[in-house]
């Protein structure tokens, strides 16, 4: 579970612990919710309704196990059909008898031993996309019943609206959320529809969706690359431009495909929520879940999206600005044949210097360069470079 942090400087000194630079400037600091993307892990890509609480304790046990929570992957969120058909006597959501037979609040504690949190999914309409009972005009007590389950972060959908506004609609929950004082991270899913990244922070969200479903396909991964460009300025620590969930790992694409889609998610600061069966993933789709190089380029504190800096067509390049200086890019290869992509590191943000320290962050090797990074990328994949300035 995550608790504010709040650190007294006179404490730290007392406890002799090294003040972290920010705690002895200000004295004290909160920090705040999703100060870097959220991580974790959700139910609905590759189980749709095919849920139940035998599989978010499997799936929270394989993240443990696989190494995915201790690299950051915290967060086990329930999508939609949790729920029961009806609410309760008290009008409060309960969770389905038969799938969910322990509730909520049990899988709040089992997640939370384990050193990660819980999130759950309710729609902001009359019914879930699913046809299952919703919050519209329910937020306080719904949001009441799931700070009381212990919940930590609330994934809002858009099906059945009634065709109230969006901002009112999200602002209500947002509020409800507040008022619990529990700290839980709200996750707008309105598709990109009002423009959210105008109006999400305003809210009290934390990340917003900017488009439509993703699917398992190449096709949707670069429908959806493209709606994010221009979106850059309005993401930031605590309020995140979401291109959807990972399909990494279910079926649909190659592995250099899914390759592309992690690295161009981890650039343009997604938040990175697997969707796939984590206790039964392949050693390819673990490699590039667990890239670590490219989840500190997703985590870096300054959270500065990446943006494109070049478009020749098929052959696209990425840059993002990273907090010590250094400029991730993606050569990005969207084409039907192997091709050359190349930029000149000025293109990019990186400052004129006499040369470039290279590290590529799906093979680790190191190289230097003069004036041009290039790379001959093969049939829909990328290839990722961290760029330093050397003197
Ligand atoms: C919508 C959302 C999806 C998922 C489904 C569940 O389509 O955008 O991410 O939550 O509903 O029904």
């Amino acid at each position: 579970m995550r608790l504010p942090l709040v650190v007294l400087t006179g404490v730290v000194f007392l406890t002799g612990l090294a003040a972290p630079a920010h705690a002895a400037e200000h004295g004290r600091r909160e920090e705040p919710l999703a100060a870097t993307p959220p991580m974790g892990w959700n139910s609905w890509n590759r189980f749709g309704c095919a849920i139940d609480e035998d599989l978010i304790r499997r799936t929270a046990d394989a993240l443990v196990s696989s190494g995915m929570r201790d690299a950051g992957y915290d967060h086990v969120n329930i999508d939609d059909c949790w729920m029961a058909p009806e609410r309760d006597a008290e009008g409060r959501l309960q969770a389905d008898p038969d799938r969910f037979p322990s509730g909520i609040r049990a899988l709040a504690d089992y997640v939370h031993a384990r050193g990660m949190r819980l999130g759950i999914y309710s729609s902001a309409g009359t019914r879930t996309c699913q046809g299952l009972p919703a919050s519209l005009d329910h937020e306080e007590v719904d949001a009441r019943t799931f700070a009381e389950w212990q919940v930590d972060y609330l994934k809002y959908d858009n099906c059945d609206n009634l065709g109230r506004p969006a901002f009112e609609r999200y602002l209500r929950m947002g509020e409800a959320l507040r008022a619990t004082g529990r700290p839980i991270v709200y996750s707008i899913c309105e598709w990109g529809e009002n423009a959210p990244w105008e109006w999400g922070r305003e809210v009290g969200g934390n990340l917003w969706r900017t488009t439509q479903d993703i699917k398992d396909t190449w096709d949707s991964v670069l429908g959806i690359l493209d709606r994010q460009a221009g979106l850059e300025e309005h993401s930031g620590p605590g309020g995140w431009n979401d291109p959807d969930m990972l399909e990494v790992g279910n079926g649909g694409m190659s592995e250099s495909e899914y390759r592309a889609h992690f690295s161009l998610w981890a650039l343009l600061n997604a938040p990175l929520i697997a969707g796939n069966d984590v206790a039964e993933m392949s050693e390819a789709t673990r490699r590039i879940l667990l890239n670590r190089d490219l989840i500190a380029v997703n985590q870096d504190w300054g959270g500065m999206q990446g943006r494109r800096v070049r478009d020749d067509g098929d052959q696209e390049v990425w840059a993002k600005p990273m907090s010590d200086g250094s400029v991730t890019i993606v050569l990005l290869n969207r084409g039907d044949a192997p091709s050359t992509v190349g930029v000149r590191p000025d293109e990019t943000g990186l400052p004129l210097a006499s040369g470039y320290r290279l590290r590529d962050l799906w093979t680790g090797e190191e190289t230097r360069t003069g004036t041009l990074v290039e790379a001959e990328v093969p049939v829909h994949d990328v290839v990722v470079y961290r760029i330093w300035p050397t003197e």
